[in-house]
């Protein structure tokens, strides 16, 4: 059966452009294919963040994906700093990736910014441990938003050159992104994608916003001066991201849905409703969760014995492959 891994950062607040561009996937792509979802504790050490926070909010992240609908009866759901072999791995593989490839990488130059100097390494050398969290489970598919294409791409660089190198030893995996919301934008600053860190909440929905708050978003979506409801998303960027959220939500084709609709006012109360009906059953489903901290956690353990069964023999044979002697019992022992 073929395998699927994918993860996401512990933001703790999960938005649209994750359910959307990723999440829907994951939930789908489980009951499909031996699947593994990885809550990347050790990429969230790469920019600030609060040490006093982190524990919860991973937590916070595994519960969330259980409510989008992550059943741990089909699929392994676990934290990558609870599987040492990720690090491990990572460095044999920075050992393979170029210091020029790292630093084109377009979300490096975003969000390290004017300070190349002085950001943090592990900011340059994050798609390597991502690489990482890949190629240990020999993962064929990998279901992700479209702003993840370039790290994938370099993932599949990195594999087919240690390959090449030593050996066959990692599977070349695809990215799967899906045709509709891949890269769902932010509703103040439609040229921009919809991100955890930008400046205006209201621009971006979360999986966990009630009706009320998700309907007030949407109405107060950036559009633009004319009046037409028309899918362009060069010229009308506003616009499009809603045709695009509610072709979304509803199955539909947001060219096509454009002609349905007289005014922005409209189009506006219907992607409300639709996003609302989307996300309720997560949002019912985390009150139930809330209540059950320790089966949560048990989720995880389990989940980590499940991915270090599969992850370690990856490692012992890229370690080997490598040349690395090999002590007593493996690698991975
Ligand atoms: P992260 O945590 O930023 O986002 C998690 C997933 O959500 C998708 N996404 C979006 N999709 C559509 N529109 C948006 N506005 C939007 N914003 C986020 C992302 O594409 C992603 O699929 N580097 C990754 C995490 C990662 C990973 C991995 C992913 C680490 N290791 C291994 C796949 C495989 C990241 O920061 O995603």
């Amino acid at each position: 059966m073929a395998r699927v891994l994918s993860g996401v950062q512990p933001s703790g607040d999960l938005h649209l452009g994750n359910y959307l561009g990723a999440f829907r996937n994951w939930v789908a792509d489980q009951h499909e294919f031996d699947a593994f979802f990885c809550v990347v504790d050790l990429h969230a050490l790469t920019l600030d963040y609060d040490p006093a926070l982190l524990a919860q909010k991973t937590l916070e992240t595994a519960e969330s994906l259980l409510a989008v609908g992550l059943d741990p009866s089909v699929c392994t759901l676990f934290v990558q700093s609870h599987v040492p072999e990720h690090p491990r791995l990572t460095w044999l593989l920075e050992c393979t990736a170029t210091y020029g490839e790292l630093r084109r990488m377009t979300q490096f130059k975003e969000k390290g910014g004017e300070q190349q100097e002085t950001v943090r390494a592990g900011l340059l050398t994050y798609p390597v441990l991502m690489a990482a969290d890949i190629l240990l489970y020999v993962a064929d598919r990998v279901p992700v938003g479209d702003d993840q294409r370039q790290h994938l791409e370099l993932t599949r660089d990195v594999a087919a050159r240690f390959n090449h190198r030593f050996g066959d030893t990692f599977v070349v995996p695809q990215a799967e992104v899906p045709k509709v919301a891949a890269r769902v934008m932010d509703l103040q600053e439609p040229t921009r994608k919809m991100s955890k860190s930008v400046s205006s909440p209201l621009g971006t929905v979360l999986v966990l916003d009630p009706p009320e708050e998700i309907d007030r978003k949407v109405r107060k979506a950036v559009t633009d001066t004319e009046t037409e409801v028309r899918y362009d998303p060069v010229h009308k960027p506003g616009v499009s991201n809603l045709l695009e959220l509610l072709a979304a939500s509803t199955g539909g084709d947001p060219a096509e849905l454009a002609s349905h609709y007289p005014n922005y006012g409209t189009l506006k109360a219907d992607v409300a409703e639709a996003l609302a009906e989307l996300l309720r059953p997560a949002r019912e489903r985390l009150v139930e969760l809330h209540a059950q901290r320790d089966y949560v956690e048990s989720v995880l353990a389990e989940g980590a014995a499940k991915a270090r069964a599969v992850a370690g023999p990856t490692l012992d044979r890229a370690m080997r492959a490598a040349g690395l002697h090999a002590p007593p019992g493996g690698f991975s022992a």
